[in-house]
């Protein structure tokens, strides 16, 4: 099968694959809404069809994969999935992005059945503040996951904080001290207006460029750039040599022109953008009996036709006298995405 490039020549490359869009937490900025439609039992796929795709997405380019949710580690049996997709030919990395809730239990499993990487969202080190960012988490338990998971030798852990002005942007520099020290890797990530819930507005996101000048009060830095050219984190070291840190700039410096990232969810839809509207259903024909060529070939034809660059156009927005209005859009919510 050949590989494919979409209408601005960006191939496929990176496959995000949510597990399940159950989440245990409610983050303010993410999934504020207590009920929600969630997916119907039958219609997630099973870890046969769901690893039958990703052959297929391999297959037209893909070398990377990522579990996402909800909270990926909330399905059952995760490990046999990853034990599956690790087995694929053309994989060159399998991660996991994860809020770290039952990490401490999960974490030994996880690291046997090939996995060798994760991402853990914490976001402030203040028991009480978690609570009310993710209205039903423990920072304790999420912290003893994440020491588990560097006990069992995941690596490298890296952090996700999502800075919010007024929230948590008063700790970039103790969650920068903390990871320092205990040997994780942290990537700080603009608020975005993910979803149709959050309430984002410019005013709560603080961007790149501010997050950067507070850290290098105390730590001086030196830019990297990002991994493969194509990461949505732009890397940076520590002159002292001891680590790197990363910051996602969705909304300042957006990277669609680089952007090779797809994702699937739950329940099979095929999704080209973060901010999609709508996935393009591959369960169906699936189940329906259609073929593996069938099925790479609708991949395909959606991605030959893909002109996603919504990040672009919101900058383009925020920065014209008209602004930019976050509900223009009804988009898929991130907990059913995964990010
Ligand atoms: P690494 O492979 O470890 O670099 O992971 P990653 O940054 O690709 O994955 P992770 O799940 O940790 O993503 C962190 C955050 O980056 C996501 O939650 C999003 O907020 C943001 N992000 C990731 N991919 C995209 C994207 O394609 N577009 C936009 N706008 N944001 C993205
Ligand atoms: N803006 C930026 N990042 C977000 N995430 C969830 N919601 C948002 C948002 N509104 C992040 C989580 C997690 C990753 C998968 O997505 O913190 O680390
Ligand atoms: Fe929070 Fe992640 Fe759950 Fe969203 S999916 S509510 S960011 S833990
Ligand atoms: Fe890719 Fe869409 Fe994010 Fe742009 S906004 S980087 S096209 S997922």
């Amino acid at each position: 099968m050949a590989k494919v490039r979409d209408l601005y020549n960006r191939p496929v490359k990176d496959l995000r694959i949510s597990v399940t869009d159950r989440c245990n937490f409610r983050c303010t900025y993410c999934m504020p809404l207590d009920e929600y439609v969630w997916i119907d039992k039958k219609e997630i796929l099973t870890f046969e069809e769901i690893t039958r795709l990703a052959n297929l997405f391999i297959q037209l380019g893909v070398d990377k994969i990522r579990l996402t949710g909800g909270e990926p580690l909330v399905r059952r049996d995760l490990e046999k999935l990853i034990c599956q997709l690790s087995s694929l030919n053309g994989l060159n990395d399998l991660s996991l992005t994860t809020n770290g809730s039952v990490l401490a239990e999960k974490a030994p499993a996880l690291k046997s059945a090939g996995l060798k990487r994760i991402n853990v969202s914490i976001d402030t080190l203040d028991p009480e503040k978690f609570k009310r960012i993710t209205k039903r988490g423990d920072l304790a338990r999420v912290l003893e996951g994440l020491f588990t998971a560097q006990r069992c030798g995941l690596n490298p852990i890296k952090i996700n904080a999502v800075i919010e002005r007024g929230v948590n942007d008063d700790e970039i520099i103790d969650l920068v001290d903390f990871s320092r020290k205990n040997g994780f890797a942290i990537r700080f990530i603009e608020y975005m207006d993910v979803g149709n819930s959050n309430n984002w507005t410019s005013e709560k996101m603080v961007s790149k460029k501010e997050i950067i000048e507070r850290i290098k009060t105390r730590f001086p830095l030196r830019e990297m750039g990002r991994n493969r050219g194509s990461a949505p984190s732009v890397d940076y070291q520590f002159m002292d040599g001891s680590g790197d840190i990363g910051v996602i700039a969705s909304v300042t410096e957006p990277f669609c022109s680089s952007c090779t990232r797809v994702r699937l969810t739950a329940d099979g839809k095929f999704v080209t953008c973060l901010f999609s509207q709508q996935g393009i259903d591959l369960k169906t024909p699936m189940r329906n009996g259609a073929t593996d060529e069938t099925l790479a070939e609708v991949i395909a034809a959606t991605w030959r036709q893909r002109r996603d660059r919504y990040s672009d156009e919101r900058l383009e927005a925020l920065l014209s006298p008209t602004g930019y209005d976050p509900k223009r859009r009804q988009k898929i919510e991130m907990i059913t995405l995964g990010g």
